[in-house]
C-alpha cells in the first residue's frame, strides 16, 4: 500500500486519480487554511490533516503531491526526499537555478521518485501529436511553438487586497516565468533531444506597468540539434485566454492547436494534397485513432478524474515509477531543464535578449554549476 499526503489544495487534482488506483491511499491533507483542510478533508474522506508539513511528513506516507506556491516546491521536495517519501511536484520545479542543481543532487541521493506533474503533456491531443511524431508522419520535426495567453492580474491581490505568492513569483518576475506548460509537450515530441540555449525579449510595459513582467515575452530555445522552439507567455493582456496552443512543422506535415472562435486542431501532411498551392487543413480528429492505447481505453472514471483521463495518467505514472521502477514520465532532468528555461529567459531578457547557456543538468558538476553567458 502506498500511502499519499497532499500540501497545498490544488494537489486534491490528483485525488481521483488516486482513488482509482488499487493498493494507494491518500491519508493526509496539509495546508496552512483551517477552513480549506476541514472542509476537503470530509469531502474526500481524508483520515489525517496537518497545518505544518515537517508533522505531516513525520507520519506514516510513503509519497507527497507538492502543490503549494511555486517558490515552496524545492525546499519541501528536498524536505520530502531527505525524509524518505517519493515526490510528485507541480510545476515549475523551482524559482532559481542553484534550487534546481539542488534538488538534482538530492534526487540523486535518495533514490526516490522525483516526478513533475506537468498536466498540459497529458492533453489527448498533444500525446496524439507526440505518437504521430514517433511514428514518423511528420518527417523530421524541427520548429515547435507553445503559447501560455492567459490574464492573471486578479489573482496577485486576495479579495481583502493583500498581495498573493503570485504577484512576486509570477507577475513579479521577468521573462518566461511559467514555461512548462508551453514547453513541456513540445519537448515531448523532440523527444531524445536536449536544450543548448535560451534567448528572450518582451513588449515592454503597456497593459500593467505596476509588475515587473511585460505584456508579452517571446522565448527561444536553440536544441542541441540546432532545431527552434518558440514560446509566448501572456499573463497580462486584456483578452480571451488561450493557454494550450501549439504548433508543430516537420519535413512531411505540420499542426495547429486551435486559437478560438470556432477553431479546431487541425494537420496536414504531405500527400494528402498534390501541392502546396492547393493545400488545406484536416480536423486532426480524423486521427484520433493515433491516440495512445490506454487515452482509447480511458474508463469513465479515468476520464472522471479530470481532462479526459489526463488527470489520471499523470497519478498513475507517478505510481507506477515507484512500484515498477519505471522512469518518472518526467524526471527531475527534464523538470529542471523545462524550469530552467524560465529562470535563463529572465536573465535573457535583462541582458538585451542575449542567448544564455542551458546546464546539463543530468552531466553537472558543483564546479560547473554556473551560468555561461
Ligand atoms: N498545473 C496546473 O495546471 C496548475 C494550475 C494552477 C496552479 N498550479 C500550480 O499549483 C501551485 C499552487 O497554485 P494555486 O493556484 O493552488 O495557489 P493558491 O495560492 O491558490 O493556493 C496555495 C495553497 O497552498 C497553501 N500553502 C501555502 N503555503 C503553505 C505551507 N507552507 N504549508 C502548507 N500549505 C501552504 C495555501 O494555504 C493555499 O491553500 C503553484 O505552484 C502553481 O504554479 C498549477
Amino acid at each position: 500500500m502506498i500511502r499519499v499526503g497532499i500540501v497545498g489544495g490544488r494537489g486534491l487534482s490528483t485525488i481521483l486519480g488516486f482513488k482509482a488506483l488499487d493498493n494507494v491511499k491518500v491519508e493526509a491533507l496539509c495546508d496552512l487554511d483551517e477552513d480549506l483542510l476541514k472542509e476537503q478533508s470530509k469531502k474526500h474522506n481524508i483520515p489525517k490533516t496537518y497545518r505544518i508539513y515537517e508533522d505531516m511528513l513525520e507520519s506514516q506516507i510513503d509519497a507527497v503531491v507538492i502543490a503549494t506556491p511555486m517558490q515552496l516546491h524545492v525546499p519541501q521536495a528536498i524536505q520530502a526526499l531527505e525524509a524518505g517519501k517519493h515526490v510528485l511536484s507541480e510545476v515549475t520545479a523551482g524559482v532559481t537555478m542553484d534550487e534546481l542543481w539542488w534538488l538534482v543532487e538530492t534526487v540523486e541521493k535518495s533514490k526516490k521518485v522525483y516526478m513533475m506533474a506537468e498536466n498540459y503533456c497529458y492533453i489527448p491531443e498533444n500525446q496524439l501529436i507526440r505518437n504521430m511524431v514517433a511514428k514518423g508522419l511528420f518527417g523530421e520535426v524541427y520548429f515547435g511553438e507553445g503559447e501560455y495567453i492567459h490574464d492573471i492580474k486578479s489573482l496577485a491581490k486576495y479579495d481583502d487586497g493583500r498581495s498573493t505568492w503570485r504577484k512576486f513569483w509570477q507577475l513579479g518576475k521577468r521573462g518566461a516565468f511559467y514555461p512548462t506548460h508551453s514547453l513541456g509537450p513540445v519537448m515531448q515530441w523532440f523527444e531524445g533531444d536536449q536544450i543548448e540555449a535560451v534567448a528572450c525579449v518582451g513588449t515592454g510595459w503597456h497593459t500593467a506597468p505596476e509588475f515587473r513582467q511585460e505584456d508579452t515575452t517571446i522565448t527561444l530555445c536553440k536544441l542541441k540539434s540546432g532545431k527552434l522552439i518558440k514560446i509566448r507567455i501572456d499573463c497580462i493582456s486584456e483578452r480571451p485566454h488561450n493557454m494550450a496552443y501549439y504548433s508543430l512543422q516537420g519535413t512531411k506535415g505540420c499542426y495547429e492547436a486551435p486559437r478560438g472562435l470556432g477553431d479546431d486542431h487541425k494537420i496536414w501532411l504531405k500527400g494528402m494534397d498534390e501541392n502546396t498551392d492547393i493545400a488545406k487543413w484536416r480536423p486532426l480528429r480524423d486521427f484520433y485513432y493515433y491516440l495512445p492505447e490506454r487515452y482509447k481505453n480511458a474508463t469513465e472514471e479515468h476520464k472522471k478524474a479530470g481532462h479526459w483521463g489526463g488527470d489520471f495518467f499523470i497519478v498513475q505514472d507517478f505510481v507506477d515509477a515507484i512500484t515498477k521502477g519505471v522512469k518518472p514520465a518526467i524526471d527531475v532532468y527534464q523538470a529542471c531543464e523545462w524550469t530552467a528555461v524560465g529562470l535563463l529567459s529572465e536573465l535573457s531578457v535583462t541582458n538585451g535578449g542575449r542567448f544564455m547557456a542551458m546546464p546539463d543538468f543530468r552531466e553537472s558538476t558543483r564546479e560547473e554549476q554556473i551560468i555561461k553567458l
